[in-house]
């Protein structure tokens, strides 16, 4: 197999998008619009990945640390053209290197492996091959114009265009294979000849043709695909099309989408078949759902994983935090970073729960905070719960023990000890440990004044006289 080298151009300013942050770094369905390209080009074996970059793109390294990708720094960005110029020099830098380079902007997040590889096979023994595209508006895109017998003979850039250009519909797609040859050849060759001021990466087309060489197009019947990100109107039609994407892909998995208008699930989050998601539902990075659950109108879980057969109540926020099979949250139960809720157990209405690790089948049903505790199995946790885990300086932690009940409206003030199977009265305010199988109560005792209401009208009766 010939071998292939990928460069992804991410280099330019992006002024467009009005944004601090830079242009391929604006998340996408919980990944950076580059990573996108970058899955892509991963799934090609390809033996180098080259991301073009500019000099303040520390976020970008810093996403992208952890990946194969090699970094080539363009500095200053004067065009596509001197970006691949700095592609290619990072693959040589790396050995003597042949085969196919493919170019791809590096914002166009929605391009798919199997759409580059249908284009790697039609490239045969040309120079160079263009994707192209016909979307339903050209506006701002690099128009082709073929000769009579349809071959490409000139690109030319929105800016550069004339009326009659940009009548044209066929546009440029910003996805390039080249014979790593040819475009060594052909960058050298490329000057900032037009109304911009820049080099641009598809004057090659002209360069090769005259050096003798082919080009080829390959022409894509679906240009969403191809749709590139220039502003955040465009970031948002991209997004809906990856999440388009994602919840079919889902659905022919067997889970259940009833509302796929307002259902966000981000790229890489998995779902298990014959769970059912309702509307509002949204699942971000780092989650995996498991099969048979319900999630419920407006839930939205990051960075969880949730196993088989749990239900979520409607309006629960989950983070970072463990939910095991079999599992009730909700309604307007709130998970926080640490939460681990063992296999069958519940936190129902308005509970809030912090690094607590809630034991099998035990049960926080009502207006609770379960804060950096360890509870037991079986533990019955009664409505208005209050672990008090701060002091002001430091986080305490509350073990309650298997079997244990606490009563309702109950403080316990950390550190404290709850045994097995030992009561805590309702109302009670915890500052001592509680034995196994012992009753804790802490609360005024109450008093009765048989007949009081009485005397207590009489009394102010005779007050008024
Ligand atoms: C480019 C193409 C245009 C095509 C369109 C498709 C050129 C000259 N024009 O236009 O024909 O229709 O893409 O979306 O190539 N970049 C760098 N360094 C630079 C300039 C740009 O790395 O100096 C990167 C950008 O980060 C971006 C990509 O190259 O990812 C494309 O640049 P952009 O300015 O968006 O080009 P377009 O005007 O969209
Ligand atoms: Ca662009």
């Amino acid at each position: 197999m010939v071998p292939l080298h990928v460069v992804i151009l991410a280099a330019g300013e992006g002024t467009r998008m009005r944004s601090d942050t830079p242009k391929v770094l604006h998340p996408l369905l919980g990944r950076p619009m580059v990573g996108h390209v970058i899955a892509a080009a991963g799934e090609l074996g390809a033996e180098t990945i080259v991301l073009v970059v500019s000099p303040n793109a520390d976020p970008l390294r810093a996403a992208f640390a952890r990946s194969r990708v090699v970094f080539a720094v363009q500095d200053p960005p004067r065009g596509t053209g001197d970006a691949a110029a700095c592609g290619l020099a990072a693959i040589d830098a790396a050995g003597p290197a042949e085969g196919l380079v493919l170019i791809i902007n590096g914002d166009c997040p929605c391009i798919q492996a199997a759409t580059l590889r249908r284009m790697i096979d039609s490239h045969a023994d040309a120079d160079g091959t263009f994707l192209s595209v016909v979307p339903k508006d050209p506006t701002g895109a690099g128009r082709f114009i073929r000769d009579t017998d349809g071959n490409l003979s000139r690109i030319v850039e929105e800016a550069d265009a004339s009326g009659e250009d940009k009548a044209l519909g066929e546009v440029n797609a910003g996805v390039y294979l080249f014979n790593l040859s040819s475009l060594r050849q052909a960058l050298s060759s490329l000057r900032p000849d037009n109304l911009q001021g820049e080099i641009y990466l598809t004057d090659t087309l002209e360069v090769i043709q005259r050096q003798g060489g082919g080009v080829r197009i390959y022409q894509h019947d679906d240009p969403d695909e191809l749709q590139g990100v220039n502003t955040r109107v465009e970031l948002a039609r991209t997004e809906e099309l990856l999440r388009r994407r994602k919840l079919e892909e889902l659905m022919l998995a067997g889970v259940t989408v009833r509302d796929p208008g307002s259902t966000f699930v981000d790229v890489g989050v998995s779902v298990g078949n014959d769970t059912v998601l309702y509307s509002g539902v949204t699942l971000e990075a780092g989650t995996t759902i498991g099969s048979r659950c319900t999630l419920y109108p407006n839930v939205r879980i990051a960075r969880t994983r949730v196993d088989d057969e749990v239900t979520v109540l409607d309006g629960t926020v989950v983070e970072d935090s463990v939910i095991e099979r079999g599992a009730r949250l909700g309604p307007y139960a709130r998970l926080r970073p640490g939460a681990h809720i063992c296999e069958g157990a519940a936190v129902g209405n308005f509970v809030e729960v912090k690094a607590t690790r809630l034991g099998k089948g035990s049960k926080a049903g009502h207006l609770s905070y379960l804060g950096n505790a360890d509870i037991g199995a079986g533990v019955n946790i009664g409505a208005g719960t209050i672990t008090c885990n701060y002091d002001g300086v430091d986080k305490h932690t509350t073990v309650i023990a298997d079997g244990a009940f606490i009563g309702s409206n109950t403080a316990l003030v950390a550190p404290v000890r709850i045994g097995a199977g030992a009561y805590v009265g309702a109302g009670s305010t915890i500052t001592k440990d509680v034995p196994d199988r012992a009753l804790g109560v802490a609360r005024g005792r109450q008093v009765v004044k048989e007949g009081w209401a009485e005397q207590h009208a009489t009394a102010a009766r005779k007050r008024r006289r």
